[in-house]
């Protein structure tokens, strides 16, 4: 959602600010321009509506010189999908992008009585703040400064002014930025994955800091002006993590990743062989791990159903644990009570999605302790929390999100194992689990490699229908509502999840030629029961697919059955099957896989 970059250095700004915003394209986006400034002082701006390939277009048409510059791709959310509401938004002496909502713009916009407001903006508003601040004699950080102490809402933003060449103003509030700091070269971007390759020291701005950026790096300010000395941070990964490494489409390699990248999650995590799993990052003292009886976990989509799923295990592993799982959205504004001995997990790959981020200060505000299970370093999550875990599964670019939701729900199992430790949990149960976890990635990579071509077939066959029914019971009903979701989300197939037992309490009655039937079904003892809805299916004529690791007779159109030593995860597996079958329904019906159409990869605004 909204991307920005920035550079200013010694190199030609417009080449390395479009594949910046091209690193960013997977957050989703509608429009995208540049804005830059030459050695005349002359500054260009070049905006357009749909892809940076049409920005690309405009700027071959009229290349923009200059050694400084900034970017945007914006995700609409004041006013149209519009050339004119793109920004770099230009108002007087002031260029600026800006991620986040104003929230007080149409009040600020009255008082501006001498500006004539081209688009529907909030941005634009702030534009015209800056510049009526920015008089002669002030500099343009101050008239930043100035402004944003009027702002209600939230901003990450680049500022740059023809006046004082050589510098862009960086602030934010609620909304990422971060400054890398090159030779002779600063970059400014609010997703790290935009800095990859140029430099690996980095600025991560934090609440209400402004920072002046020029070549020789940068110096940050509270809003009050006040120097900060800020020490600069490492950052993670490389750039072929961000390149499809010869897939088709980053979804398919996210997903056919999951093997390699859930050894990054269990790396030093587990010891099969004593039967235990060890966190580092939770912080919690043996009494604090003690007297923990009460687990609410946050999130949301596929990061709540994560949640949900994990849940069953934590319940399993730990005697006398409650859990309660909650969709962020709603859980912010509710008047929730936690008792004192709860802990929160807070579940977010990106670890800036608003809501969930609203949550984490809302629990932090009734004085229980929160944990993030995170995968993107240094995000708002991740520094907010008291403590926690990095699910360590790389850049997740493609915007359904695949192996960051096994990589979740496993870290969330192993903090459950370190629990059960202190709460007289079933220690052959915990080493059943563990023995499971360390043969995890290599029976994904065995699944996804025997059924891939399967599942392939399998989307070719069902990609004509309109709506599908998930349906799971225990363990795999979060698997039913993630499969569900990933399907609605890049086959735009109309999908839902439920519980099988649920069946009869209403979803039946939608059983009809147009829809399909996918039943996860586990080889346990809730075997028969799970079978009972799929029995209830086929005699109304529904069209059924199973994924099962039973050996037993099922009846179904099509049955995809695995065979793994894994018992307890095998929710985790079936959903690997769901997530290729996703893909190639995708596929086989033309969509935009990477980006599909309104999503964005992290909802950093309500
Ligand atoms: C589904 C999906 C979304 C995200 C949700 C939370 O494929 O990608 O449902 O899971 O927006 O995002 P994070 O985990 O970044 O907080």
């Amino acid at each position: 959602m909204c991307g920005i970059v920035g550079y200013v250095g010694k190199k030609p700004a417009q080449d390395i600010l479009l594949s910046g915003l091209k690193r960013l394209e997977y957050r989703g986006y509608d429009s995208a321009g540049i804005a830059t400034l030459d050695s005349e002082g002359e500054a260009k701006l070049a905006r357009s509506v749909g892809k940076i390939s049409e920005l690309s277009k405009v700027l071959d048409e009229a290349p923009q010189d200059g050694n400084l510059g900034i970017g945007h791709t914006r995700w609409a959310t004041h006013g149209g999908v519009t050339e004119t509401n793109a920004h770099p938004h230009h108002v007087g002496r002031i260029y600026l992008v800006h991620n986040g909502i104003i929230e007080n713009f149409k009040e600020l916009r009255e008082e501006l009585k001498g500006y004539k407001f081209a688009s529907d903006t909030d941005t634009e508003v702030l534009a015209a703040l800056i510049d009526s601040n920015y008089k002669d004699g002030t500099s343009l950080k101050d008239a930043v400064a100035k402004s944003l102490k009027r702002v209600r809402g939230t901003y990450g933003i680049a500022v740059f002014s023809p006046s004082e060449p050589g510098a862009i103003i960086v602030a934010r509030l609620g909304s990422p930025l971060i400054i890398g700091l090159g030779k002779d070269e600063t970059l400014i971007a609010s997703d790290a994955s935009a800095l990859l390759g140029y430099t690996r020291e980095a600025i991560y701005l934090n609440d209400g800091e402004l920072a002046v950026c020029t070549r020789d790096g940068a110096d940050v300010f509270s809003l009050d002006l006040k120097h900060l000395s800020v020490k600069p941070e490492t950052i993670e990964g490389d750039v072929e993590q961000i390149q499809k490494g010869g897939y088709d489409h980053f979804l398919l390699k996210e997903i056919m990743d999951q093997a390699t990248t859930l050894h990054d999650t269990l790396s030093g995590r587990i010891k099969p062989d004593a039967g235990k799993m060890h966190l580092g990052g939770p912080n919690l003292t043996e009494e604090e791990m003690r007297n923990i009886h009460h687990v609410v976990i946050v999130g949301c989509g596929t990061a709540y159903y994560a949640g949900l799923l994990a849940s069953y295990y934590m319940e399993q592993l730990v005697p006398d644990l409650t859990t309660e799982v909650v969709v962020a959205s709603e859980y912010r504004y509710r008047s929730f009570h936690l008792p004192k001995d709860s802990v929160a997990l807070i579940v977010s790959q990106s670890g800036e999605t608003a809501d969930t981020l609203a949550c984490l200060r809302e629990i932090k505000k009734r004085g229980v302790k929160t944990l993030g299970i995170v995968n993107v370093v240094g995000s708002t999550i991740a520094r907010e929390v008291d403590g926690g875990t990095y699910v360590h599964v790389g850049p997740e670019i493609s915007v359904a999100s695949t192996k960051a939701f096994t990589a979740q729900v496993i870290t969330m199992l192993m903090f459950a194992g370190m629990l059960a430790e202190y709460h007289g949990g079933d220690p052959k149960l915990l080493a059943e689990f563990t023995r499971e976890l360390a043969i995890l990635p290599e029976e994904i990579k065995k699944t996804l490699d025997t059924y891939r071509p399967e599942m392939e077939k399998l989307a070719k066959k069902y990609a004509k229908f309109d709506h599908a029914l998930y349906l799971g019971r225990d363990t795999a009903y979060p698997i039913a509502l993630e499969g569900a979701l990933k399907l609605k989300e890049i086959s735009y197939i109309h999908a839902e999840g439920y519980a099988s037992g649920e069946l009869k309490h209403g979803p039946i009655a939608l059983v009809d030629d147009r829809f399909f039937e996918v039943f996860t079904i586990l080889d346990n003892w809730l075997f028969d029961k799970a079978c009972g809805g799929l029995h209830e299916v086929r005699a109304r004529g529904g069209k059924t697919i199973v994924l099962t690791n039973s050996k037993a007779d099922i009846e179904a159109d099509d049955i995809v059955r695995i065979d793994s030593p894994i018992k307890l995860l095998t929710p985790l597996l079936l959903n690997t099957l769901q997530q290729l079958f996703a893909y190639y329904v995708a596929v086989d019906r033309g969509n935009d896989v990477d980006q599909p159409r309104n999503l964005a990869k992290s909802v950093t605004v309500e």
